[in-house]
């Protein structure tokens, strides 16, 4: 099911950068992946277990061997793939088994070497050479090191085997040398995860993949008409609904383009952006796309009007008398969109709603022509606009999917299984 996160082995070794691991397990979390931690012994001087147990909730495996093995936390799923006290010899192949993807980082000298050589004399070595699933290393190390000629060719080696490696950048390194072996952003290190994730049919009949050879559009953030200068008429939209689905339909393998309105979000990965600003420019941006487009996911909230005339210069304040601005209505870009789609392009828009959302989202369904209309009920406290969690309906010709309280990374999921439903029903 698309809902399943998938599983993602953070492999940990010891080195000063072994702090931004935990970041990167918590950007992993964030991306909607289930992240597991396994750390070398040299990392545990640097990094406590317990820190990596609490924030991806599974516990840390440390060691191959007997107790020691999957220390860190007696909290674990029930997927029992490495907890129970499962016997350690076999540990590593479950967990190698089940991983849809494999990252070290930082990847020290010597795990890089252990990897090139085949070595398996600890949980992540062993584990590296029984796992199928894709590997990506991101080196950390003093520059002399990274550019020795025994760890470049040890780096060419696992290359040509098929290993990303995410280089490391310039900078002020821990030992005072200024130069390359400085660990990759995390942000970085996630964007490599979810590009190799996308193009990767492993992870495809576990949510992964299933939206390989789709393009989506996603519109998201809330458009600005200006007043004069520098006021605007705008919105409470924070654009994460939009943006977790572009995330989401990337991450499940397809080509994304995500129309944005002005937000504060970083852009998602491997998702191609444009940034719009009026409703004028989103419909501009839209159209130019849509032939392309299989699935279409207006998320934007698309200002209904604008400033009939925008002052050329600022508005003086002049005393306190009242100001009027005259309003003229905006193009409704979903329904153009739906006017001019391509047969078998599916269209969901958004429906905002302050009340009756279920009704208002049926009649907005059946005036807008669309495929679905996730209906939003904004009303309420800690859901909706400017919020992490989302709760809604999902609305179709034949029915209705209650969407609970839950987080808007999770709402994207569930969104687009059911688009991929309506896909399928389309195709009967
Ligand atoms: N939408 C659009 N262009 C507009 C207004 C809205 O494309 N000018 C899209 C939104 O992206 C959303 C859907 O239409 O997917 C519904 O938006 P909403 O503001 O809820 O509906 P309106 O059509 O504006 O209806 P009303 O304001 O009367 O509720």
């Amino acid at each position: 099911m698309g809902t399943e996160r998938l599983k993602v082995t953070v492999g940990v070794c010891g080195g000063i950068a072994a702090y931004k691991s935990v970041e990167l397990v918590r950007l992993l979390q964030d991306a909607g992946y289930d992240p597991h931690v396994v750390m070398t012994a040299a990392a545990e001087e640097f990094v406590r277990p317990l820190t990596f147990a609490a924030i991806s909730g599974h516990k840390v495996i440390t060691s191959l061997w007997g107790e020691e093995a999957g220390t860190g936390s007696s909290e674990d799923d029930s997927s029992g793939e490495s907890g129970g006290g499962a016997p350690s010899s076999i540990e590593h192949i479950q967990a190698a088994q089940s991983t849809k993807l494999l990252v070290v980082a930082p990847a020290t000298a010597n795990m890089l070497a252990k990897f090139a050589h085949g070595l398996a004399d600890d949980f992540l070595s062993t584990m590296y050479l029984a796992t199928t699933a894709p590997v990506i290393v991101a080196p950390a190390m003093n520059v002399n090191m990274w550019e020795h000629p025994a760890v470049q060719a040890n780096v060419a080696t696992l290359r040509a085997r098929g290993v990303k490696v995410i280089e490391p950048g310039s900078g002020y390194l821990a030992c005072g040398m200024v130069g390359g072996g400085r660990l990759a952003e995390p942000a970085a290190i996630v964007d490599a995860i979810v590009e190799t994730l996308a193009e990767s049919t492993k992870g495809a009949g576990s949510g992964g993949g299933d939206f390989t050879g789709e393009t989506v559009l996603v519109t998201a953030g809330g458009t600005r008409e200006a007043i004069d200068p520098v006021r605007f008429i705008g919105n409470r939209s924070s654009g994460r609904m939009g943006y977790a689905v572009a995330a989401a339909a990337r991450r499940r393998g397809a080509k994304v383009v995500l129309i944005s309105a002005p937000t504060g979000l970083p852009c998602p990965a491997g998702v191609e952006v444009e940034q719009v600003v009026t409703v004028e420019d989103m419909r501009a941006a839209v159209m130019a796309r849509l032939n392309e487009m299989t699935v279409v996911v207006m998320a934007a909230a698309v200002s209904d009007y604008r400033v009939k005339d925008v002052a050329g210069q600022k508005m003086k304040r002049e005393g306190a008398q009242a100001v009027s601005l005259e309003l003229a209505g905006t193009v409704d870009i979903l329904r153009e969109v739906v006017g001019r789609r391509r047969d078998g392009t599916l269209v969901v828009g958004f429906a905002a709603e302050t009340e009756n959302a279920v009704a208002n989202g049926r009649a907005k369904l059946e005036r807008k022509g669309v495929d679905a209309v996730v209906v939003n009920d904004v009303s309420k406290d800690g859901v909706g606009f400017d919020s992490e969690q989302n709760a809604g309906s999902f609305l179709t010709k034949e029915g209705a999917v209650e969407f609970p309280v839950m987080s808007k990374t999770e709402m994207a999921e569930r969104i687009l299984d059911e688009v991929l439903k309506l896909r399928e029903g389309a195709e009967h």
